[in-house]
């Protein structure tokens, strides 16, 4: 049964023609489109070259090639991880370690959106930690996934040249973070398979608009 979903899913793949690119912080690898479907864009492991990337406040930026999209973002605290696996929660293991809760945004282009890694209040988030980020985005045709290598740092801030494609109106920061790991996850995807991911929407829409009220609320 999973393998013939596999099967029909493998079919959707190769029709996705919406992609994002991770402009900041640097993916671990240059862009592979045919990977985005997989596990960190096909790039297994982590590399030695990470980013000092602010503890709080900081900002993810990509480039949207769809016009209407979710975006999630989840964090590992292992030092070279390999797998979905390694971004669950430790108490859950059908729960993401969520920094970033599943939001709708509208709009293709360059989208910078703040995260505040330290007030998701996750086990071994620190000053100094070495984590992995993966960005999950959906634009309505399958999920794609592309993963960053950090050093946390508190003293660390966003360079304005990371940036400076987010200046226009409709890409001001409209994203956000979390205190808490949520309970919406999606199944794992398995590393570097040639299926895309079993679950195509992470989130119902009403959910997700109660999400973004609270949040809007919260401002
Ligand atoms: C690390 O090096 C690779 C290969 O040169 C490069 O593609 C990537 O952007 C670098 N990452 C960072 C965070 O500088
Ligand atoms: C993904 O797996 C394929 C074969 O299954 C392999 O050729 C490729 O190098 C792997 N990609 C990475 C980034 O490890
Ligand atoms: C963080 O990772 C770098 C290389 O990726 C490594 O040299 C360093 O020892 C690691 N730091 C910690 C605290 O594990
Ligand atoms: C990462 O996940 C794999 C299973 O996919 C597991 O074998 C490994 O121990 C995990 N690594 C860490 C550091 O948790
Ligand atoms: C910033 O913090 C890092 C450790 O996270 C430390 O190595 C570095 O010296 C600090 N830099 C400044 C300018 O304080
Ligand atoms: C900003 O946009 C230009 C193209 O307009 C692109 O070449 C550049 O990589 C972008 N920079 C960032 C940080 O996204
Ligand atoms: C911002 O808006 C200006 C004026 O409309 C336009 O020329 C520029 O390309 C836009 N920049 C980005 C990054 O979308
Ligand atoms: C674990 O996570 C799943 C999926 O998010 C959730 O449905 C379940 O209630 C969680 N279990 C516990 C014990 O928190």
């Amino acid at each position: 049964m999973r393998f013939s979903t596999a099967v029909i899913f493998s079919g959707l793949v190769a029709a996705v023609s919406a992609h994002f690119q991770l402009q900041y912080p640097a993916p671990r690898g240059p862009f592979v489109e045919d990977q985005e479907p997989n596990f960190c864009d096909g790039y297994i492991n982590a590399v030695d070259n990470r980013t000092m990337f602010p503890l709080s406040n900081g900002v993810i930026e990509l480039r949207s090639e769809h016009p209407s999209w979710t975006i999630g973002v989840i964090i590992s605290t292992a030092q070279n991880p390999t797998s979905q696996d390694n971004f669950t929660d430790p108490k859950n293991s059908s729960a993401f370690q969520q920094v970033m809760q599943y939001n709708k945004q509208s709009g293709s282009g360059y989208f910078c959106l703040p995260v505040d890694i330290q007030a998701s209040g996750i086990s071994g988030v620190k000053d100094g930690s070495n984590v992995t980020i993966e960005i999950i985005f959906d634009g309505g045709d399958g999920q794609l996934y592309q993963c960053a290598d950090l050093t946390l740092s508190s003293n660390a801030s966003v360079p304005s040249t990371a940036t400076s494609n987010c200046t226009n109106a409709t890409n001001v920061p409209i994203g956000t973070s979390t205190n808490s790991p949520t309970s919406s996850s999606t199944a794992p995807a398995s590393s570097n398979s040639s299926g895309a991911s079993p679950h195509i929407v992470p989130m119902g829409l009403s959910g997700l608009l109660a999400l973004f009220g609270l949040v809007l609320a919260g401002l």
